[in-house]
C-alpha cells in the first residue's frame, strides 16, 4: 500500500534516533507545506510538498490532502497500567477528603483492591476491558503504549496480565510494550514479609516472565513503606541479568533516592520524580536516563509537580506519559497531560511535543523505529484538525485528532470539526 500526505500546513518531524536532552527538546524540525511518502507501513520520504512531488509520481499513491492541518508523529504513552479489573471511584473522593494515598494502601485498599479484582478476572475479561481502553487511546492519537503488570502480585495473575498485553500487541492496531511490575505492592499474603516477597519475585516470577518472553522491562514501586532502595536494586539487578531493562517509580511521594538509583542502574527511565533531589536530577542527566513526568497523577493526587524545568535546564531528557491506572490517575487523556505540562510544569510547546513522541519512544527503547517522521521509521502519524501543534495545548483537554495512520494505514478517520 502506497500513501501520500501532501500540502500539510506543518509537518512536525521530531527527527532523531535517541532521546533529546535539555535544550535539544525544543528542536521540532518543522517543515511548512510538507508532504510524507509511505510504503509498506514505513516512511519513505519527508519534505516540502514541492520537493516531494518532484521526486515521485503522484498517480501511484492514495492521497490525503492535509491543507490547513498539522501532521505529527503518533503519541507514545510510555507509562500506563491499562490491564486491570474493577475500578476505585470511592477512593478518589476519600483522597479529596484528606486521606493520603499511602494510608489507603496500608489499610489494604488502593493498589491491593485492584489486585483482588484482577485476580478475580479471567483472561478473557481482562482482554475485553483492555481492548476497549486501547480503542479510545488510539482515537486520541496514541499509537504505542507501554503497559505494566503489577495487579496480580502472584505468578499466575502477573503472567495473565502480561499474556493479555502480548495478545493485544499482536491483534490491536496499537503497539503494546509490556513491563513486568511484580514489585508494585506487597500482596496481603506476604504482609510484613517484604523480603520473602522480594525473593519470590526474583526466584519464581522473573524466571517465568523471562521463559515466556512476555516483558521487555522490569519496574519497581520504590517508595517508603513499599519497596526500599536496597530491595528495588536487588530486584532490578536480577531482572537485568535476565535481559529486562530497568524502569522505576521513583521519588513519587517521598524523597528516597530513586533518581540516584535509576542513574546507578542505567535505567531506561525513571518515572514520577515529584520529590527528586538535585543529586537525583544530576544522576539522571549524567546517565542519560529518560525522566518521565506524569503530571496527571500529581493533579489527581493534589501533590506538588515534578521539577521538570530544572530537569530540562540541567540537560535531562524528559518524556510525558499518562500513568493511566484505576487509582492515582484514572485518565489516559494525552490532551490533559499536555495542558498540565504547559500550565504546571512550565514546558514549552516544543518540549511537550518532543516529550510525547521521540522521548516517549526512547523511554520504551524504540527511538530508532518510532517517535519521529523520517525515512525508515514506522509510519505512525497523526493529522490534527488545526494548522498548528499549538492547538494540542491551547484546546485544553480536547481531542483534536482528525486522522490516525498506523503502519501506513488509516485506522481513525474523524469528520473535520
Ligand atoms: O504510578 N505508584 C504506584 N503505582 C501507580 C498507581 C497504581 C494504583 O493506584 O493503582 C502509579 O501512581
Ligand atoms: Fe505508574
Amino acid at each position: 500500500m502506497k500513501l501520500l500526505i501532501k500540502n500539510a500546513a506543518e509537518v512536525i518531524t521530531c527527527c532523531g534516533q535517541a532521546p533529546k536532552q535539555g535544550v535539544a527538546m525544543n528542536d521540532l524540525g518543522i517543515i511548512t507545506d510538507g508532504a510524507i511518502v509511505m510504503e509498506d507501513g514505513m516512511i519513505k520520504d519527508v519534505g516540502t510538498t514541492v520537493a516531494i512531488l518532484e521526486r515521485i509520481n503522484e498517480k501511484e499513491y492514495e492521497i490525503i490532502d492535509a491543507s490547513g492541518k498539522c501532521v505529527m508523529p503518533g503519541f507514545v504513552d510510555s507509562h500506563t497500567h491499562f490491564v486491570f479489573g474493577g475500578y476505585r471511584p470511592e477512593e478518589f473522593f476519600w483522597r479529596l477528603n484528606g486521606t493520603p494515598y499511602l494510608d489507603i494502601l496500608q489499610r489494604g485498599g488502593g493498589i491491593l483492591s485492584t489486585v483482588q479484582a484482577t485476580r478475580n478476572s479471567s483472561h478473557a475479561e481482562l482482554k475485553e476491558v483492555a481492548t476497549r481502553r486501547l480503542d479510545v487511546m488510539l482515537a486520541m492519537g496514541v499509537t504505542t503504549v507501554e503497559g505494566k503488570s503489577g495487579y496480580g502480585l502472584d505468578a499466575t495473575t502477573e503472567l495473565r496480565q502480561l499474556a493479555v498485553m502480548a495478545e493485544l500487541n499482536a491483534e490491536h492496531a496499537v503497539d503494546v510494550v509490556a513491563t513486568f511490575m511484580g514489585a508494585h505492592a506487597v500482596p496481603p499474603e506476604y504482609r510484613g514479609k517484604t523480603e520473602e516477597y522480594v525473593d519470590l519475585i526474583i526466584k519464581e516470577m522473573l524466571p517465568a516472565v523471562k521463559a515466556q518472553g512476555v516483558a521487555t522491562f522490569c519496574d519497581v514501586f520504590c517508595e517508603q513503606g513499599v519497596f526500599s532502595i536496597d530491595q528495588s536494586r536487588k530486584i532490578l539487578v536480577a531482572a537485568k541479568q535476565l535481559g529486562l531493562q530497568s524502569k522505576l517509580h521513583a521519588d513519587e511521594i517521598v524523597t528516597l533516592g530513586g533518581g540516584e538509583l535509576a542513574g546507578e542502574l542505567g535505567a531506561i527511565s525513571a518515572d514520577h520524580l515529584l520529590q527528586t533531589s538535585d543529586e537525583g536530577i544530576h544522576a539522571l542527566a549524567a546517565n542519560q536516563v529518560v525522566a518521565t513526568a506524569l503530571p496527571a497523577t500529581a493533579f489527581c493526587l493534589q501533590e506538588s509537580y515534578a521539577r521538570v524545568r530544572t530537569m530540562i535546564d540541567n540537560g535531562v531528557a524528559v518524556a510525558l506519559a499518562t500513568d493511566f491506572n484505576p487509582g492515582s490517575c484514572p485518565t489516559h487523556s494525552i490532551p490533559l497531560v499536555a495542558a498540565l505540562a504547559a500550565i504546571q510544569l512550565k514546558m514549552t510547546p516544543a518540549e511537550i511535543i518532543t516529550a510525547l513522541t521521540i522521548n516517549g519512544a526512547a523511554a520504551v527503547g524504540r527511538a530508532d523505529t518510532i517517535g519521529s517522521l523520517e525515512r525508515g521509521k514506522q509510519a505512525d502519524i497523526l493529522i490534527l484538525d488545526h494548522p498548528s501543534h499549538l492547538f494540542l495545548i491551547y484546546n485544553v483537554g480536547m481531542n483534536i485528532i482528525h486522522k490516525v495512520i498506523k503502519k501506513g494505514s488509516i485506522v481513525i478517520d474523524n469528520k473535520p470539526r
